[in-house]
């Protein structure tokens, strides 16, 4: 295979890229997006400021922007996200207590309504753990600790064919705490019947050479729970080589993997832009670490 896209689907995975709607009239970034990645995730547009800007008034014209271009052109979408304590628009950043349970089940209603049928995924909740394993503190976290299983089982009934993500980051290292933690919340969420599909890992690698320790543990471990796994927002300091070809290898073992999804297409599109994390150069050139990826796929 000579993309990205097709060469993931010989293991019937996908690769993906986030895309941001502001960039849709830039023709080489649309020709390298729509050539190369068969999955598209909104970099922003679908997130909490952007689709509920006022309470009540749901505005999904940039969200659908990129649905439609991906849809058109046969590429499938991963929504993200609903429940965050970021990018939480001004209104739902100053509420708490019951009138914020009942505005996030209400944003997750109005959200997938919108979507309904359309998403292949959704990751419901982002970000929801400390970096040593126990709850992040948040106003959502404020409003009790069974705010995460009750956005899930809101979602599972508001679009029943969505697969429902929890996604986080630095969950990528089996021994790390916050994995642990997370590990613990879905392996409670799968024994009690609370609807839950998958894992997102953001993978956002800094530095090193070589990947988290035990990172394909942590894949199988996660997917021996019953949920699938997939690699939500890939990018690497200076696109190390090894670190691509070694997170490509590794989610090619496990085969509740689905898929990995790089988070942008250029250097110049990342919001890490100073590291040069993505497969692209600025002026749109496959990088060594496309080649990589490509040939470990
Ligand atoms: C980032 C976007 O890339 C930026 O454009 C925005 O300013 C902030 O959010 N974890 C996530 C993503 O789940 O939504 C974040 O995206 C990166 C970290």
């Amino acid at each position: 295979a000579t993309t990205l896209g097709a060469a993931a689907n010989q293991s019937n995975r996908y690769f993906g890229t986030a895309i941001a709607a502001g960039r849709l009239g830039d023709s080489t970034y649309t020709t390298i997006a729509g050539r190369e990645f068969n999955m598209i995730t909104a970099e922003n547009e679908m997130k909490p400021d952007a689709t509920q800007p006022q309470r009540g008034q749901f505005n999904f014209s940039s969200g659908d922007r990129i649905y439609d271009w991906a849809t058109q052109r046969g590429l499938k979408v991963r929504g993200h996200t609903l429940a965050w304590h970021a990018q939480q628009p001004g209104w739902m950043q100053s509420l708490s207590g019951s009138n914020l349970r009942q505005a996030m089940i209400d944003h997750i209603n109005g959200v997938m309504a919108h979507y309904r049928g359309k998403l292949a995924a959704w990751d419901v909740v982002n970000e929801a753990f400390a970096e040593n394993g126990s709850r992040r503190s948040s106003n959502l976290q404020s409003t009790g600790n069974d705010w995460i299983e009750v956005a899930f089982r809101t979602a599972r009934t508001a679009d029943p064919s969505a697969k429902l993500c929890y996604n986080d980051y630095n969950i990528e290292n089996w021994t790390y705490a916050k994995t642990q933690g997370v590990y613990n919340m879905i392996r409670d969420f799968k024994s009690r019947g609370v609807p839950i599909d998958c894992v997102g890992l953001q993978t956002h690698f800094t530095g090193g050479s070589s990947l988290p320790g035990n990172f394909q543990t942590t894949l199988s471990s996660f997917a021996a729970l019953g949920v699938d796994v997939a690699l939500t927002e890939v990018d690497v300091t200076n696109a190390s080589t090894s670190q691509y070809a070694g997170l490509t290898q590794a989610c090619l073992n496990v085969p509740r993997c689905i898929g990995i999804t790089v988070w942008g297409v250029r250097d110049s599109d990342s919001w890490r832009s100073g590291e040069s994390p993505l497969l692209f150069d600025g002026g749109g050139n496959k990088k060594a670490a496309y080649t990589s990826v490509l040939n470990a796929l």
